[in-house]
C-alpha cells in the first residue's frame, strides 16, 4: 500500500516546505484538497473497511487528517478531545460501528490523549492509538508506548509518516483481533470446568503462574485434568499465540528420546534419513509441555536439565548449538521426590522444575463438579456424535455422587460416553450408568475401533484385521480399567514396555 505521491506534498500542517507556495496542509482547506486531488496515488487497498477517529482540539489538524485519510479511502470520524472520543466511540459501537484506528493528540482539554489512551486499555476489544503531539519529547513517547500506544508521531505531521503509522496500527490491529479470536477459539476447546473451591484455587494458581515464564510442575492422579490445566496456563500466558507442544514423555522409546526432543542432522544415526527440528525447537516462543516427566530415562534427564539452565540445544548429529526461547510446563503422577530419594529421577532437574507447582486435585476432592463437568462432557458428546442434547436424570446426578472415581475426570467422561451409547432417550438415567459401573456392555469402548465389539459384535467385524483391532482395543481398554487407569501399573501387569503401551492406547483412543 505505498504512498509516495503524498509525500511530495510535504507537510500536513505547520512550517515544513511543501511543493505547494503558501498555507500548507491543515491550515487551508482549498490548498488541502487541491493537493490531495491532483495527487496520483494508488489508495491503501481495504481502506473503505476501516473507521478511523481523529481526536484533536486543533481543527485544522483533524481537518487536514480526516481529508488525508478520507482521500486514502478511510471512513473518518472526528472528536474534540478524549472525552468526546470516548462518547463517539459508544455511539458508534450502539450502532454496531467498530473503529479500527484511533490517532489522538496528546495535550488537550477535557481528558488528553494519554488519559483516553488509558481509558482505552482498559476496555476488551478496543482499537489500537496512534497518539500525535506538538510537544513530544522521549519520556512522553515511552509512556504513551508503555501504556499501550502504537505510534507515537510528532508534529509538523509528515504525510508519509502517517500513513505509514496507519497501515502498521491497523495491521497490528487485525492480528491483536485473530490473536483474541484465536484465544477464544482455543480456550473453547480446553474448557476447565468446576466452580468447586479447589478449582477456583487452581484456576486463580494458574493465572498467577501465566504471568511469569518459571518452570512449573504440574502434580496430580491419573486423569485429574493435568493436560487441561497446562494448555489453559499456556492460553493465559503471553506466549499464547505461540507453540504448545506436547510431548509424552512414556510414550517415547529410550534410545530415540534425544532426537525427539533436540532433533538430528540427516544421516546422524541409522533410519535419520532427513533432518529433523526436536520438541524443544518447535516450541520456540511458545510452551513445551513435558508429559510423564517422571517416565524420562536418566540419560535424557541429564540433556534436558543442561537445555533448560542454558536456553540452548544441539541437534543430534551437529555441532552447532541453537538458542531456544521456551516455557516448560511439566506434568507427573508419579511422586518425583519419592522418585529422586530412589535416584530414579535427577533431584537438580526436580528443583529445577518444580518452581511453580500445580496440583489438580482428584475428582473425589471435588466431587461437587461433577455434575457441571457431566454436562459439559453430554453436550460435548452429544455434539461429536450429532446427538440432540441430553441430560442427566436426577437418580444418574444422585448416583454421580456417590462413585469414587479412581479414574478421576477421565472416567467420569469415559463412564458417560458408554451410558451414552445405551441410553435412547433425552435424559440419562442411573440405571444406565450401572448398566456401566458393573461393567457390562461398555467393556468395549463406544468409539472408535471398538465401537461395534458391544456383545458378541466383534465377531460381526467386516475383515480380519477390523477383527483384530477391535479385540485388541477391548483388551486393552478392559486392563486399563481393571487397573483404575493407571498406566504403569497396566504395562508391569501385561509385562510390556511403557511406551509400547502409551503407543497402542494412542492408537485405539483410549487416553482421553
Ligand atoms: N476440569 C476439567 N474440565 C473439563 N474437562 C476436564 C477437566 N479435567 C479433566 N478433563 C477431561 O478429562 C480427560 C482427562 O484429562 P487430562 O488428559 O488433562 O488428564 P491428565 O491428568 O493429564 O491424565 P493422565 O495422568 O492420564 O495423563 C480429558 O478428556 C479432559 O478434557
Ligand atoms: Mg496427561
Amino acid at each position: 500500500m505505498p504512498a509516495p505521491a503524498l509525500a511530495t506534498v510535504g507537510s500536513l500542517c505547520q512550517d515544513v516546505p511543501s511543493r505547494f507556495e503558501g498555507p500548507h496542509l491543515g491550515s487551508d482547506r482549498a490548498e488541502t484538497e487541491l493537493a490531495l486531488t491532483t495527487m496520483t496515488n494508488k489508495k491503501m487497498s481495504g481502506a473503505s473497511d476501516h473507521n478511523i477517529l481523529v481526536v484533536d482540539d486543533d481543527a485544522d489538524i483533524r481537518l487536514a487528517l480526516e481529508m488525508l485519510l478520507k482521500y486514502e479511502g478511510f471512513s473518518v470520524w472526528t472528536a474534540k478531545n478524549g472525552r468526546e472520543a470516548l462518547q463517539r466511540l459508544e455511539l458508534e459501537t450502539t450502532a454496531g460501528n467498530r473503529a479500527s484506528l484511533v490517532i489522538s493528540d496528546v495535550k488537550m482539554p477535557d481528558l488528553d490523549g494519554l488519559g483516553l489512551l488509558e481509558e482505552l486499555s482498559r476496555r476488551p476489544n478496543s482499537p489500537p492509538v496512534v497518539l500525535v503531539s506538538g510537544h513530544a519529547d522521549v519520556p512522553m513517547a515511552v509512556e504513551a508506548v508503555q501504556k499501550g500506544a502504537l505510534d507515537f508521531l510528532e508534529k509538523p505531521l509528515d504525510q508519509n509518516r502517517v500513513l505509514v503509522s496507519v497501515r502498521g496500527a491497523l495491521r497490528q490491529g487485525l492480528l491483536t483481533q485473530e490473536n483474541q479470536t484465536l484465544r477464544a477459539k482455543l480456550a473453547d476447546r480446553y474448557p476447565l470446568v468446576g466452580t468447586s473451591a479447589a478449582m477456583e484455587e487452581l484456576r486463580s494458581q494458574i493465572a498467577r503462574a501465566a504471568v511469569v515464564v518459571a518452570p512449573v510442575l504440574i502434580t496430580g492422579e491419573n486423569g485429574t485434568g493435568k493436560e487441561v490445566v497446562a494448555r489453559n496456563l499456556h492460553l493465559a500466558s503471553n506466549r499464547a499465540t505461540g507453540p504448545f507442544i506436547a510431548v509424552n514423555c512414556a510414550a517415547i522409546p529410550a534410545e530415540l528420546i534425544e532426537s525427539e526432543l533436540f532433533g538430528h542432522e540427516k544421516g546422524s544415526f541409522t533410519g535419520a534419513f532427513e533432518t529433523r527440528v526436536g520438541h524443544f525447537e518447535a516450541a520456540d516462543g511458545g510452551t513445551l509441555f513435558l508429559d510423564e516427566i517422571g517416565d524420562m530415562p536418566l540419560a535424557a534427564q541429564a540433556k534436558v536439565l543442561r537445555a533448560l539452565e542454558t536456553r540452548e540445544i544441539t541437534r543430534v548429529g551437529s555441532t552447532v548449538s541453537r538458542e531456544v526461547d521456551i516455557r516448560v510446563v511439566a506434568a507427573t503422577n508419579a511422586d518425583l521426590a519419592a522418585a529422586v530419594e530412589e535416584k530414579a529421577f535427577r533431584m537438580d532437574l526436580f528443583y529445577r522444575l518444580n518452581v511453580i507447582p500445580l496440583r489438580v486435585p482428584p475428582l473425589r476432592d471435588h466431587i461437587e463438579d461433577v455434575e457441571a463437568l457431566s454436562a459439559h462432557f453430554l453436550a460435548d458428546l452429544a455434539a461429536r456424535c450429532g446427538r440432540a442434547k441430553i441430560g442427566l436424570s436426577e437418580d444418574a446426578k444422585a448416583l454421580l455422587q456417590t462413585i469414587a472415581f479412581p479414574g478421576n475426570v477421565r472416567q467420569l467422561r469415559n463412564l458417560l460416553e458408554g451410558a451414552m451409547v445405551f441410553s435412547a432417550g433425552d435424559q440419562l438415567a442411573a440405571t444406565d450408568l450401572d448398566l456401566i459401573l458393573r461393567g457390562g456392555p461398555a467393556l468395549a469402548s463406544p468409539t472408535s475401533a471398538s465401537a461395534a465389539a458391544v456383545g458378541g459384535e466383534i465377531f460381526d467385524a467386516p475383515t480380519f484385521e477390523e477383527f483384530k483391532n477391535q479385540s485388541e482395543a477391548l483388551f486393552f481398554r478392559r486392563k486399563l480399567e481393571a487397573n483404575g487407569g493407571n498406566i504403569k501399573r497396566t504395562a508391569e501387569d501385561l509385562g510390556m514396555q511403557r511406551s509400547h503401551m502409551y503407543r497402542k492406547l494412542e492408537r485405539y483412543d483410549l487416553r482421553r
